[in-house]
């Protein structure tokens, strides 16, 4: 599934995490309407008494949505993860009104057991490649029947000589590609 030879260094350092949200809206083309799109989807996926779970949840945007969403089901868990403690913290601070739980993590040590939901935007190139492959392995086996992961991620494909930016999902039964993006 992953061919690229290097993986991406994540070397993103931020003194003011408020600019992130700026930042990433202004280098990602279609952000926020790949997030309107992924929210839209989601209410085919999401299961009672499931967790909801976002990888590499940055600054907290897109759960922080799709909590709004399903607030009024109290029976499901939201669960955000990044290894950049200064996310989390920003993300406890400015969601400490919602039933959000953020942890400082790194995405391959999860437990995705009874999920229903797991989102990964523009994360995945920033996970050495070795251990790629067992994370979505992980996802898979941890998705509930029925549940979907959702996965945006920057690749430059070498064809096209361009950019793309793809936009998939993937659930326990299909792999399905929604659109790629071109990106210059
Ligand atoms: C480009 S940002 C993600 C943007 C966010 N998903 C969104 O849609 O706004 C990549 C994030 O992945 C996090 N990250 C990178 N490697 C990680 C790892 N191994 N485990 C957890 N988080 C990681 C970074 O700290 C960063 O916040």
């Amino acid at each position: 599934m992953y061919r690229a030879k290097k993986s991406t260094k994540w070397n993103f350092n931020l003194k003011n995490i408020s600019s992130f949200e700026k930042h990433i809206d202004k280098s990602v083309p279609f952000y926020k309407n790949c997030h309107f799109i992924f929210l839209s989807l989601s209410d085919f996926f999401i299961q009672k008494n499931s967790r909801i779970i976002d990888l590499g949840c940055s600054s907290g945007n897109y759960l922080s949505k799709l909590y709004d969403k399903n607030k009024f089901d109290i029976s499901l868990a939201f669960e955000g993860y990044d290894a950049v403690p200064e996310m989390i913290k920003f993300c406890k601070k400015k969601y400490n009104k919602k039933k959000i739980n953020f942890f400082k993590k790194d995405v391959v040590n999860i437990n995705f057991k009874n999920s229903s939901l797991i989102s990964s935007f523009y994360t995945i190139q920033f996970i050495k490649q070795s251990k790629r492959q067992k994370l979505i392995n992980r996802i898979y086996n941890g998705l509930n029947k029925n549940g979907a992961f959702f996965l945006l991620k920057k690749f430059y494909q070498k064809i096209l000589k361009h950019k793309i930016c793809s936009l998939k999902y993937i659930t326990n039964l299909k792999l399905k590609m929604v659109f790629h993006q071109p990106m210059f």
